[in-house]
């Protein structure tokens, strides 16, 4: 949410959006002296991508759902535009950026140099540190502090403290690969492994990775996961997207320890996703935001006016084990429970055909719990008006969680948008669902958060009403909630 008049077309309520032009990736999330903060990728001129890419704005939050806005942080300077990267509280003054204070916020991020003599384009890591809690900025004087010979995709520092090795840790997108750095200030990098050849997904070139441990749930068991997103590959229907290894890192190699593809979330508008760094330990939860809610094929066309992007909600990770595998697990930010108010209105309800119910809101979440008897099709239909309708289908012959927006509103600006988006699913009996919807988005969240679904739509109202059905059978809808905004 930001604190913006609601009365533009596709505004979000919940999810954070610039007031005006451009934006991509977050980049420098952290959580510094009782605000988070979120930069993210701008182009102060125009509200499409390209031109001198900035750091900013800037955003500052209490509770991870309502932001303010603050000036642009990072301008181009002579080593180039600003691309993503990431921030950390040098607690320990290892930069000796902070000899009168008790440490100060530290920006790592890509210079981007693109002209006439710099063609292809130079791509080198710079640091700027702040002395008032990120609000103004102070370029290191000898950027960069990382460059490469010859790589020319070598971009999207994300840069964390491994305290088991005592030294700082740079995961950084290497084409279709990531390099891992260390350092003991920040200032001299040395590197230390290259990851993925031979795995996971190389439809398009790396980008954006994260590296962290997780715990694993009801279990003292914790794993290293390792999120890489990949850039959009004209020939794929899915655009641009997130894939994730989980595995062991000793402080120089990180080893996935599974073959095949994992995929972080199975809609098509969820990208460069990264965690918030220093969150207190008395806190101690992985907090991801992602991502930029849109997808790099269509991202430059979506239909609003002034202003283009938003945020997905945050979203707390954690890690289920299932015999040898791990899978991501993802579920809102609990300070969003505060936006809802709860009205229970389903228990045991079966349902044959269809049932419709009134759900007149500016933003809200459906949560349901569904038992299938012998339905062979069976789902959730929103209706944000009579004719614009996006549904949310099970297939039980395919075993598919299909995701519809076909009909949702405006669709036309792309040809890739109305494709079906998918989930396999290994059980269709039963399905719990959880469904955020704001002015211009659906994120589906299931059985718990074992998988997400993150879609942008267009309609001309948010939603009337929601309706439940079942296709040739019955199904039983075990506990509903509808929750409403708190207004
Ligand atoms: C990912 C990305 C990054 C780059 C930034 C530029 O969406 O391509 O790799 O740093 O966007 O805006």
């Amino acid at each position: 949410m930001t604190k913006l008049k609601q009365a533009e077309k596709y505004r979000p309520y919940l999810h954070f959006s610039p007031s005006k032009n451009w934006m991509n990736d977050p980049n420098g999330l952290i959580y510094f002296k009782g605000e988070y903060h979120l930069f993210f990728q701008h182009n102060p001129h125009d509200s499409k991508w390209g031109g001198p890419m900035h750091w900013g704005g800037h955003a500052v939050s209490k509770d991870l759902v309502t932001w303010d806005e603050l000036p642009i942080a990072l301008y181009p300077d002579e080593d180039g535009t600003i691309f993503s990267g990431s921030a950390v509280v040098d607690w320990n003054n290892t930069t000796g950026f902070f000899p009168d204070q008790p440490g100060g916020i530290v920006a790592i991020f890509t210079h981007h140099l693109e002209s006439e003599v710099h063609n292809p384009p130079k791509q080198s890591q710079g640091l700027a540190y702040s002395y008032d809690n990120g609000r103004t900025w102070i370029k290191y004087r000898n950027n960069p502090v990382l460059k490469h010979d010859s790589k020319v995709d070598f971009r999207d520092p994300k840069v964390f403290w491994h305290h088991s090795s005592n030294k700082w840790v740079m995961v950084l997108a290497t084409g279709e690969s990531i390099s891992i750095y260390s350092s003991h200030n920040l200032i001299d990098w040395s590197f230390e492994s290259e990851f993925g050849e031979n795995i996971g997904s190389h439809d398009g070139v790396w980008e954006c990775p994260d590296l962290f441990e997780l715990k694993v749930e009801n279990n003292e068991e914790s794993k290293w996961v390792l999120l890489v997103s990949i850039g959009d590959n004209p020939n794929i229907d899915n655009g641009s997207r997130t894939q994730y290894f989980v595995g062991t890192f000793d402080g120089s190699i990180f080893r996935a320890e599974h073959e095949g593809t994992k995929w972080l979330d199975y809609g098509k508008d969820n990208y460069a996703g990264v965690s918030f760094a220093d969150i207190p330990e008395e806190d101690g939860r992985r907090i991801y935001l992602g991502g930029w809610m849109s997808n790099w094929r269509y991202a430059n066309e979506v239909p609003t006016h002034g202003w283009r992007s938003q945020m997905t909600i945050p979203r707390e990770l954690g890690l289920r084990r299932d015999k040898d595998s791990y899978t991501i697990i993802q579920v809102p930010v609990q300070e969003l429970d505060y936006y809802f108010t709860r009205k229970e209105i389903i228990k045991n309800e079966w349902i044959g055909k269809e049932l419709r119910y009134d759900f007149n809101v500016s933003y809200g979440m459906i949560t349901l719990n569904i038992g299938n008897k012998d339905a062979v099709k069976y789902g959730v239909n929103i209706h944000h008006t009579p004719t614009n309708v996006t549904s949310i289908i099970i297939d039980t012959q395919k075993n598919l969680l299909v995701l519809d927006r076909n009909k949702s509103g405006i669709v036309s600006f792309s040809d890739n948008f109305p494709i079906q988006q998918e989930i396999k699913l290994s059980d269709t009996r039963k399905i719990k669902l959880s469904m955020i919807i704001d002015s211009s988005s659906i994120e589906i969240f299931g059985n718990g958060g074992e998988f997400a679904l993150t879609s942008l739509v267009y309609p001309d109202k948010i939603c009337e009403e929601v309706s439940l059905y079942a296709l040739d059978g019955e199904i039983n809808v075990e506990e509903g909630y509808f929750l409403k905004p708190n207004t």
